[in-house]
């Protein structure tokens, strides 16, 4: 029978763009409900943005906006960049939506019934200017401990001390530069700990991926404290029922916006019935992908909220690691936090659903997106390997065989080996490996490269006699293309498209990959996919580093975000002490000077930010700390092979750092 399958990405934060990051997880999503429909499962496909919060409010402001322009403007940007990718939603809902109030109260009022709300007074940092409470990551002031200066109200970037936001030596608001003063409220609480076992049980059963499973099993150890579920006015999102000061804190309402924008789906969709996918003895499935950072909310309060408000639990939370670029964090300097908007400006969309693909493995590892690789996947994989079979085969049956295909299959075992692959790259699209679907699917076209390099249409036209053989070699070489497309159409529904108007057929299904197509009319071939060229990537890096500002405001920072480094990772980085043999002008560039470094060894060439502080001449001779193993980067100008350390905000105020004489060039810097 069919299976009944709700399917949820999380919710985007409405108060900023989508980027490389967020597609991650709305491509994965998007592959694994495109897969469940091919498969004739219905597979219901909801998202939102997710409207509440401070920062929602804040920004608004900033923009001169009500929070509801904003986050109307930000869902018509969103969805214009997931559209760009292809996702296919079947709701794109937000949660500042009266389904969405209704739920939240419901939820919160089920489990105050049940005992399991109660009230504490929280004393905690208050902006008396802007009149609002503090986060820890909005409070900024000197260590207590090393007083270094601008450090956050939870810890301190310098040397590693964790401290209350109160304890902050000169603290200011990060809104306003107000001294914050100690301000107690009262908060609402879920008595989370009262769900410790039920948690323990739950988290252990195949709703988590077992490395999940093990992290969650650690803070269970630990012990789960009540969660904090209120933020004081002035807020953006729910009011508390029965208050007129207090909203639900934005992760309360967040998950339940995925029932919301189902309720929503379902008022538009009468065959649908929301108790069906949502009732405790339900036999749909509900399925959550996420990425890492968000795993407590949904695998510790989600499934305690629902179990307390006789709801269902989710089947299965699927959790992704995030994505780097070239090996590192996405970073604005170097031009690799790329928004989908600019992504979707250079490039075609299907690179990256393929290249995602092609790197997810259903694990939480991270994801690396090293750019080399990926043109080099896309143009070797899928436009040299895959596309490649029908554009060397289909000119014949078009110009000699007036475009109609043989009546039967040439090579039965080769026909069966693809065919027969079907389950084993269906398991493991339910399983999320795509990385190795897409590896069994390339073998399978390098099988069939194989097989039309072993008949060499292209001499065989030139014989009569191999009329007939050219007839079916092509026929085959179409059919196995064919399977491929339908395996592949999960990832590429473009392409399946173009494939389906080229073969004149039905929009394919996964089962149709069994009965081959024989003895039919079909349309002129047309390239379905470009060659990636790499200068629209290196256009895309540059323009993303152009557009970013240089240091993302903490107001902009998520909460989640981690501030700090291992040592282990402090040694990855290779320092060593350079002299500046030579400083050139860069033509074109105002900002850049080229260095020449003596690096011990060996010369090493770098561009720097450096030219208006600096007068060429004054540098040659002095000596400077290299970053030696950064990547090299193809600049505008040239490859730059490392970056040389200076201070300062930049322009002419910047000040190179230099060790003190007696250093030798080569040197390690530790
Ligand atoms: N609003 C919350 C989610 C609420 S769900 C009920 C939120 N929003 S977010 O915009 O910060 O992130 C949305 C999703 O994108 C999260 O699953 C997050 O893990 C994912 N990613 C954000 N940055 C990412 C990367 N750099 N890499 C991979 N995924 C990342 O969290
Ligand atoms: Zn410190």
């Amino acid at each position: 029978m069919a299976r009944r399958i709700l399917v949820t990405s999380a919710l985007p934060n409405a108060n900023g763009p989508i980027h490389l990051g967020h597609m991650l997880e709305h491509i994965q999503t998007d592959i694994w409900v495109r897969f469940q429909r091919m498969r004739g499962n219905q597979a219901i496909y909801v998202c939102a943005d997710d409207a509440h919060g401070t920062a929602t409010m804040i920004r608004a402001e900033a923009e001169g906006l009500t929070p509801e322009a904003l986050i109307d403007e930000m869902r018509v940007a969103h969805l214009e960049d997931f559209r760009g990718f292809g996702i296919s939603y079947d709701n794109y809902y937000s949660t500042h939506s009266e389904e969405n109030r209704f739920f939240a109260e419901q939820i919160y009022q089920r489990l105050d019934k049940r005992g399991l709300i109660f009230k504490e007074s929280v004393e905690q940092l208050f902006d008396p200017e802007k009149e609002l409470f503090l986060a820890d990551r909005f409070v900024v002031g000197n260590c207590p401990r090393c007083s270094a200066p601008d450090q956050y109200g939870d810890n301190c970037e310098k040397c590693g001390a964790t401290y209350n936001a109160t304890e902050l030596v000169n603290p200011r608001s990060v809104y306003s530069g107000a001294q914050p003063v100690l301000k107690s409220s009262e908060h609402y609480f879920f008595d989370l700990p009262q769900y410790t076992d039920f948690l323990k049980k739950w988290t252990r059963t195949d709703a988590v991926q077992p490395e999940v499973s093990n992290k969650l099993a650690e803070w269970l150890e630990e012990g789960l404290r009540a969660w904090d579920i209120s933020r004081d006015a002035p807020y953006f999102g729910f009011l508390i029922p029965g208050t007129t000061d207090k909203y639900f804190y934005v992760w309360m309402d967040a998950p339940i916006g995925y029932m919301a924008s189902f309720k929503n789906y379902c008022s538009h969709n009468n065959e649908v019935v929301f108790e069906d996918f949502w009732a405790p003895d339900s036999t749909a499935e509900v399925h959550h992908f996420i990425g890492k950072d968000i795993v407590n909310f949904h695998a510790l309060f989600w499934p305690a909220q629902l179990h307390a408000a006789d709801y269902r639990t989710p089947t299965r939370i699927h959790t992704h690691g995030f994505i780097t670029v070239d090996g590192t964090k996405m970073s604005k300097s170097r031009g690799t936090f790329i928004m989908a908007a600019d992504y979707l400006k250079q490039l075609d969309p299907q690179y990256l659903r393929y290249y995602y693909a092609a790197k997810l493995n259903g694990t939480v590892d991270d994801i690396d997106i090293n750019l080399e690789d990926f043109v080099q996947r896309v143009n070797s994989d899928l436009v040299g390997k895959v596309v490649n079979i029908a554009s060397r085969t289909a000119g014949f049956i078009h110009k000699q065989f007036d475009g109609k295909l043989a009546a039967d299959i040439h090579n039965m075992d080769l026909w069966e080996t693809f065919t027969k692959k079907s389950a084993a790259i269906a398991d493991l699209y339910e399983a999320d490996d795509f990385g190795k679907a897409v590896r069994e699917i390339t073998a399978l076209a390098d099988l069939a490269n194989q097989y039309i390099a072993g008949h060499e249409p292209w001499n065989m036209v030139k014989n009569p006699d191999q009329r007939e053989l050219l007839h079916l070699v092509c026929t085959q070489a179409i059919n196995l293309f064919r399977v491929l497309a339908i395996y592949l159409k999960p990832i590429l529904p473009q392409m399946a498209e173009k494939t389906e108007a080229f073969l004149n057929v039905e929009p394919l299904t996964w089962a149709e990959a069994q009965a081959p197509l024989l003895g039919q009319p079909i349309n002129k071939f047309k390239a379905m996919l470009q060659r990636m060229q790499s200068k629209d990537v290196d256009r895309l890096v540059e323009q993303s580093r152009e557009e970013a500002p240089a240091q993302s405001s903490p107001a902009q920072d998520q909460e989640s975000d981690g501030k700090f480094i291992t040592i282990d990772d402090f040694a990855k980085v290779e320092l060593r002490v350079a002299k500046i043999v030579k400083a050139e002008l860069v033509e074109g560039a105002d900002k850049l000077l080229q260095l020449t470094l003596d690096v011990g060894d060996h010369e090493r060439r770098v561009f720097s930010g450096i030219r208006e502080a600096y007068d060429p001449a004054d540098l040659v001779g002095r000596l400077t700390v290299l970053v030696a193993n950064l990547a090299p980067r193809k600049m505008r100008f040239g490859v730059s092979e490392g970056m040389v350390l200076a201070a300062g905000p930049g322009g002419s105020n910047i000040f190179l750092l230099s060790p003190d004489s007696g250093a030798e060039p080569g040197m390690l810097v530790s």
